[in-house]
């Protein structure tokens, strides 16, 4: 399916993922992208707000594939491996993942990723939302995010046209979403050689409940294997499962 969709930029939205929803429901394209240069209602996952100061780059782009739910999970893996290969070719940053979809660099978030699966015209409609600090310097995160959050400038010290960075990144979307079509596995490799959370101790945090376990590994599914204190293992899904390291 090639992607058919416009390019379309924003200098404000309140969040290009709710932006994309509306779109949705007046017949949006498979392909469309979104693109802002500033959120001022930026949605993260698990319910949590996503700070979109100006000089970050914050994207969607609607995906219509032809397949079970299920399937969709690993579009989020897949947009972790276009973000971590965008940063790589126009910044010559080597970003690590953490499990499951957010990009560090220098141990600080660079870039957080809020997939979203909705039903219209009777078929799946995922919107990949993407966020990257990219040109942001560090007095313009809010004040508790400051020691958390990074930006390719605050680390790199070099700016980076965010046109130049978007191109490439939907370029590498639109690459690994057509190998995506004929094998959910395409960026396994990729995906496990970046992941940073394997092999430390992690806290799973869900219902209000947090346990400590061991990150074992990535399965086959994006799933990660963690081993629990009493010997026991299990493999945690996407979902409503936020993952701490216990480790600085
Ligand atoms: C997270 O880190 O929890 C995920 C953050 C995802 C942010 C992106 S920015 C573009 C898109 N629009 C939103 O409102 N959120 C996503």
């Amino acid at each position: 399916m090639e992607r058919t969709g416009p390019v379309l930029w924003f200098d404000t939205l309140e969040s290009t993922n709710n932006r994309m929803k509306e779109l949705i429901r007046q017949g949006a394209v498979h392909g469309t992208v979104l693109a802002a240069r500033e959120q001022t209602g930026g949605r993260g996952r698990l319910g949590r707000s996503f700070a979109s100061p100006p000089g970050g780059l914050y994207l969607s782009l609607l995906l219509q594939p032809d397949c079970a739910p299920e399937r969709c999970l690993s579009l989020t893996p897949l947009a972790a491996v276009a973000v971590r290969r965008a940063v790589a070719a126009c910044a010559d940053a080597e970003p690590v993942i953490k499990w499951p979809n957010d990009l560090l660099l220098n141990g600080k978030k660079l870039c957080g990723i809020l997939v979203e699966l909705l039903f219209a015209g009777g078929q799946p409609q995922v919107i990949v939302g993407i966020g990257v600090n990219v040109n942001t310097e560090r007095e313009e995160f809010p004040e508790e995010l400051r020691e958390t959050a990074c930006s390719l400038y605050t680390e790199t010290g070099r700016r980076i046209e965010l046109h130049v960075l978007a191109e490439r990144l939907i370029g590498e979307l639109d690459g690994l979403y057509a190998a995506w079509l004929a094998d959910a596995r395409c960026c396994l490799a990729e995906y496990r050689a970046a992941c940073a959370t394997v092999g430390r101790e992690v806290l799973l945090l869900q219902n209000g409940e947090s346990r400590a376990a061991l990150a074992l590994g990535v399965n086959e599914e994006y799933s990660l294997t963690v081993q629990y204190p009493d010997g026991s293992t299990e493999d945690i899904r996407f979902g409503e499962v936020s993952v701490r390291s216990t480790e600085a």
